[in-house]
């Protein structure tokens, strides 16, 4: 039996048969996640701002809209390995501008958005990561609205948090006239 065949009467048992997870959540702690986010948010913004769930009563989330179109010249040039690992994690950890540079020790984006929904971290406040890496956690709250500062004692991932995070905003006709 396959992994989520086994895992599928947990799903119905913790979500009810109106709610669809994204197929990637398949580790008990995504579920165990998926399900504290769940209880958490008020029902009202789910949709709007769940990380795990793809669809309510067959609408689509935010996090499915945004992020089910994968920009292809983003993986362009990249090993075949690194395609895979962010197409596998299409709804996890590849999308947005988290895909620029494949920092291997970084968070689950997805685990990321689904803590800050559970902890009830809302618009206008402020987020500090003082080993932030490659600034998963500053994507994530700039993605949901919520203010953060970012701290990392390597130069390396002072550019790569400032050059992922600035490109959420970058205006595309400045990229255009690269080519
Ligand atoms: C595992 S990484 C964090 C990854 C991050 N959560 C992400 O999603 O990209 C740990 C980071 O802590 C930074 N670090 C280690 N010691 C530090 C210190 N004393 N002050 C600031 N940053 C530090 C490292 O440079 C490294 O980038």
């Amino acid at each position: 039996m396959n992994e989520f065949l086994k895992i599928k009467p947990v799903i119905h048992e913790a979500f009810g048969d109106n709610i669809e997870l994204f197929p990637s959540v398949n580790e008990l702690f995504e579920l165990e996640l998926a399900h504290l986010e769940y209880k958490c948010l008020p029902k009202d913004q789910l949709l709007k701002r769940t990380a795990y769930i793809k669809s309510i009563d067959n609408q689509f989330s935010k996090h499915y809209l945004l992020y089910s179109r994968q920009p292809e010249t983003l993986h362009e040039n990249r090993s075949a390995s690194t395609q895979a690992y962010f197409e596998e994690g299409q709804f996890s950890t590849g999308y947005a501008t988290h895909g620029l540079f494949p920092y291997r020790g970084k968070f689950h984006p997805q685990l990321i958005k689904g803590l800050i929904n559970i902890l009830g971290i809302e618009n206008g406040e402020t987020i500090l990561d003082p080993m932030a890496g490659s600034g998963t956690t500053n994507i994530e709250a700039a993605l949901m609205g919520i203010n953060s500062c970012a701290i990392d004692v390597s130069p390396f991932c002072q550019l790569m948090i400032k050059t992922k995070y600035e490109a959420l905003t970058i205006d595309l006709n400045l990229l255009k006239k690269l080519d």
